[in-house]
């Protein structure tokens, strides 16, 4: 393999706001997702989905960000599934977003929770038909003896949802991770990254640089 060691390059953007106390973070947050979808970020609402298993392990994995509510960020999953399972046992999660064409990093900290059914239900209706009938056939997370298999349970499920709506299965739907810790990272040249970290406290939002 290539030696890794040279891979890198040199970082541009524009330092964080001087003074950290003028960062109100949530609007910030929304304001970043906008930008990555207005700069065509490839996948600009993909992130790293963090959980601790049963054993104290973490587990990450990539997850859309779907919703941006005044004090959550939501998402979509089978509840059955590992990450729904661990989120279940262990209703804390991190997530981390990277944009890299502008070199930009969010990471949020907190506590999970299911969303109401009736938002899980809105939103899956609004999914395209495939996606609808790809949900009730994949038992997430589950072994699969063969992806004919998976095709098949596709097929099946057309016959059964023939000619109607496919509602939404029971055990999917969403949860809403509620940030009480927010970083903002934007990279810059020589590596002098720029951090503003929010914390929530009984105060409201306290907000401090952090060293790269
Ligand atoms: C770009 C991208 C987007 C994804 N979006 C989701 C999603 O919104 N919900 C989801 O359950 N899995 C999504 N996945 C699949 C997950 O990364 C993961 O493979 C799956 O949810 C099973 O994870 P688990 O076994 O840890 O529960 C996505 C994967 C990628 C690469």
């Amino acid at each position: 393999m290539t030696s890794l060691h040279d891979v890198r390059r040199d970082y541009t953007g524009e330092p964080l706001p001087e003074d950290p106390a003028t960062i109100d973070p949530w609007p910030m947050l929304s304001h970043w997702v906008d930008d990555a979808l207005a700069l065509g970020e490839p996948e600009p609402t993909a992130m790293t989905l963090a959980t601790v298993d049963a054993g104290g392990r973490p587990q990450s994995r990539i997850v859309l960000l779907k919703e941006v509510t005044d004090s959550g960020l939501v998402f979509f999953t089978g509840y059955g599934s590992a990450k729904g399972r661990q989120l279940d046992a262990r209703p804390f999660a991190s997530v981390s977003f990277w944009w890299p064409l502008q070199m930009r990093q969010i990471r949020a900290v907190g506590p999970v929770r299911r969303v109401p059914r009736a938002v899980s239900e809105e939103y899956f209706a609004s999914r395209p038909r495939e996606s609808q009938l790809q949900t009730w056939a994949s038992e997430q997370s589950e072994p699969l003896a063969s992806r004919a298999d998976l095709l098949a349970a596709v097929v099946d499920t057309e016959r059964r949802f023939e000619g109607g709506p496919v509602p939404c299965p029971p055990e999917w739907g969403g949860f809403v991770l509620e940030p009480d810790t927010i970083e903002f990272w934007q990279g810059l040249p020589s590596r002098l990254h720029d951090r503003i970290q929010c914390t929530l406290t009984a105060e409201g939002w306290v907000n401090r640089r952090l060293q790269p």
